[in-house]
């Protein structure tokens, strides 16, 4: 469904030792992967190795200096039509939910943004207020958060009205970069097991971008270890104890180690 093929982005930086010339930061070098539809791919790496820059080129945001990015074969840099395709299929969550909802908007309005899209793609005219309330329901929410401001929700209900937002527009696929990262660990799981519930419900394809292995492993089938803009190993998450790359070896040993610590 989505394929990554030898994507490579680098960014300007000025060089103060040598005069201000500016030089060139590689990013991400040469990251290809498959991904099919129905699955759960985690992008793992530590802060800096470059995951939100996939996201932005994934989605459409950022084109890469090389490589492309194909959607059920179509080239999504190539063409008005691959982006415009891209953008009515693929939807967005971010971590920081406090600026990615309008402190201004209600609820409601947030709801809509997502509603809207759906009813200019599909031509269809929905009832906006019953749109709401479904869309509240279905991520957990009663139906009269739709009159509230983002400061009068705490960060896990915020968050499930940015999910409610993203499923609104009907996509098939949804990128979610860190989308637990500024939660407490009983509120990340709630969040994962609604994600996992709507991915069952709607028939939906992930792509998971976190910095924490044990979300991989509760939430994912198939993780790439991201380091240092390369992508080292991608692997079913199922078989994840044979992953070889240093990189990878050892993150896994830090948990196992924690599980020992345990017993
Ligand atoms: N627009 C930009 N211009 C210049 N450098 C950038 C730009 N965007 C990202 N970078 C650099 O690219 C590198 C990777 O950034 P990126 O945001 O992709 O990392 P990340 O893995 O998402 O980190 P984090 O876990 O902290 O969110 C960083 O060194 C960052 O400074
Ligand atoms: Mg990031």
């Amino acid at each position: 469904m989505l394929e990554l093929k030898n994507i490579s982005v680098s960014f300007r930086s000025e060089n103060q030792e040598k005069w201000f010339r500016t030089t060139r930061t590689q990013v991400l070098s040469d990251i290809s992967f498959q991904l099919k539809k129905g699955d759960c791919l985690g992008i793992l790496g530590e802060s800096g190795s470059g995951k939100s820059t996939i996201g932005r080129v994934i989605s459409g945001l950022l084109k890469p200096d090389s490589g492309q990015v194909f959607l059920d074969g179509v080239s999504i840099y190539d063409s008005r039509e691959g982006r415009k395709m891209l953008q009515s299929r693929m939807s967005v969550v971010f971590q920081d939910y406090t600026t990615s909802a309008n402190p201004r908007f209600r609820v409601r309005d947030i709801l809509m943004e997502g509603i809207s899209a759906w009813e200019r793609k599909s031509g269809e005219r929905l009832e906006r207020c019953k749109e709401s309330e479904r869309l509240l329901n279905q991520v957990g929410l009663s139906g009269d958060f739709a009159d509230r401001f983002p400061h009068e929700l705490s960060g896990g209900q915020l968050q499930r009205v940015c999910i409610a937002r993203a499923v609104a527009s009907r996509p098939e696929i949804i990128l979610l970069d860190e989308p637990i990262s500024s939660l407490d660990a009983h509120t990340q799981v709630q969040i994962m097991d609604l994600l996992t519930e709507l991915k069952k419900l709607l028939g939906l394809t992930y792509i998971f971008i976190t910095h924490e292995l044990t979300s991989v492993t509760y939430f994912c089938d198939q993780v790439l270890f991201l380091y240092q803009g390369t992508g080292v190993e991608h692997i079913a998450v199922s078989r994840i104890r044979e992953a070889k790359h240093p990189y990878a070896v050892q993150l896994l040993s830090s948990v196992i180690e924690l599980e020992g610590d345990k017993s």
